[in-house]
């Protein structure tokens, strides 16, 4: 769903807006965001969690970690989405845009009590509960608050994901939820505690997944629990699936939006738990093509074993070359018709990690604007601020109307909490 941005006559656009007016007006390095690419992205995901007669099988919770800036999660609200939050400043995101705190689920390996009252406090839908230690933890908040906890919890189900081992998580050795063959003890604890009402149940088994498969097995698993739960009269309300479609930044097929989340919802309803409020919690399949970074060439600098084509752009706006050597399309704003080079498109950090492509072919000059496409999910969101690097502005365009949705940071900004020692 690369639809909000397109080539045409040689140039690229944001919508109706060509990238080169966008970088003249705010400058470059630049995070330009379609409104129509993540409502269509949206869209696609809600039509599919309703049936032919109209019943909602699923709601949409988005993961707002892939990109949270207020006015992306502002335009998600406005479609009907709720949120998966997993820290209390997500929490607080939440909360700016007013959205239903019943629409908020609060996930996470590392919450800590005061993230736990603040979400107590605020009424959210559930917490997902990672560790035994954790559902302690949180029936001891909820206790000091006099308040009582819904929460589900986190099943690992150990399957494998088949994607980058960084962003893979239901494999036993991962660090999160709650081991398979512990998930029925943990629940029978759960019942016992004071506070504790139990809700739902989760899983999420990874990210980047460009096939059905491993979600169908966790699924199996997953239902597997609730009938034995059911049984043992514990009752699930709902069952959060995660997010973790992948989406293509070049090469990869994932599967179709709607053709993903009716296989699952078919198959929940097949085993007979259409009864299930059944919650998914997508990030980069809503955000990851309705974004790219602008960034413009500084030098071309030859040499004897590569050229590298040196960019404003660097591992602190968009880390995930360096972290993943994930790939990102990365083309020419103008189409100039130069001779090509192959180049590797490398940041002015100091770091040899720092790049943002290898091997690319391009026909450019210094000066030339380039767009990394596909950078809407965990781009601007893992930005940093190393070698006192200002993090980028964010614009979102809709139509022909461009607005800044984060202004650029300014080098005082970056030390003003600092102070020096006194003499
Ligand atoms: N739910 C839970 C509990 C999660 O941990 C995540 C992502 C999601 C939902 C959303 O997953 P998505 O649909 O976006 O795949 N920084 C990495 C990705 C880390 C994903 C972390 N968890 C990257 O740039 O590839």
């Amino acid at each position: 769903n690369l639809s909000g941005f397109s080539e045409r006559n040689g140039s690229w656009y944001a919508e109706e807006i060509p990238l080169s007016d966008l970088a003249s007006q705010f400058g470059t390095p630049l995070y330009i965001y379609s409104k129509k690419s993540l409502t269509e992205a949206f869209q696609a995901y809600d039509r599919a969690c309703v049936d032919p007669t109209g019943h909602r099988r699923a709601r949409i919770h988005y993961a707002m970690k892939a990109n949270s800036n207020l006015a992306v999660i502002d335009c998600f609200k406005k479609l009907g989405a709720g949120f998966d939050l997993v820290s209390g400043g997500e929490l607080a995101r939440a909360l700016a845009i007013g959205a239903d705190p019943k629409s908020l689920v609060f996930a996470g390996v590392g919450k800590s009590a005061d993230e736990i009252a603040q979400a107590l406090q605020a009424g959210v839908k559930c917490i997902n509960v990672e560790s035994i230690a954790e559902l302690h933890q949180i029936n001891r908040v909820a206790q000091q608050l006099n308040c009582r906890a819904p929460i589900s919890l986190r099943v690992n189900p150990d399957v494998d994901a088949q994607t980058h081992p960084y962003i893979s998580t239901g494999l036993k050795g991962n660090k999160f939820g709650i081991a398979y063959h512990e998930v029925l003890k943990t629940y029978r604890e759960a019942a016992l505690l004071s506070q504790i009402d139990v809700v739902g149940i989760d899983c999420h088994i990874g990210s980047q997944i460009t096939s059905t498969s491993p979600y169908l097995d966790a699924l199996d698993k997953v239902l597997d629990l609730v009938e034995q739960l059911k049984k043992e009269g514990i009752t699930i309300h709902h069952l959060d699936l995660g997010g973790g479609l992948g989406i293509s930044y070049g090469s990869e097929t994932p599967p179709d939006i709607t053709e993903f989340t009716n296989t699952l919802l078919d198959h929940v309803a097949k085993r007979g738990f259409a009864y299930l409020d059944v919650v998914l919690e997508p990030g980069r399949s809503l955000v990851g093509n309705a974004g790219v970074l602008l960034t413009q060439v500084e030098y071309l600098k030859p040499g004897a074993e590569k050229n590298f084509c040196i960019v404003n752009a660097a591992m602190t706006e968009l880390m995930r070359p360096a972290l993943y050597e994930a790939y990102h399309a990365i083309v020419p704003v103008q189409n100039k018709n130069l001779k090509s080079l192959t180049y590797d498109i490398v940041g002015p950090v100091c770091e040899s990690g720092d790049w943002l492509g290898k091997d690319r072919t391009l026909g450019i000059e210094e000066g030339d604007l380039l767009a990394i496409l596909s950078a809407g999910a965990y781009g601007f969101v893992m930005a940093s601020n190393y070698n006192t690097r200002p993090k980028p502005a964010e614009i979102m365009v809709d139509g022909d109307k461009a607005y800044v949705i984060r202004s650029r940071e300014n080098t005082q900004d970056l030390f003003s909490s600092e102070a020096r020692l006194p003499d």
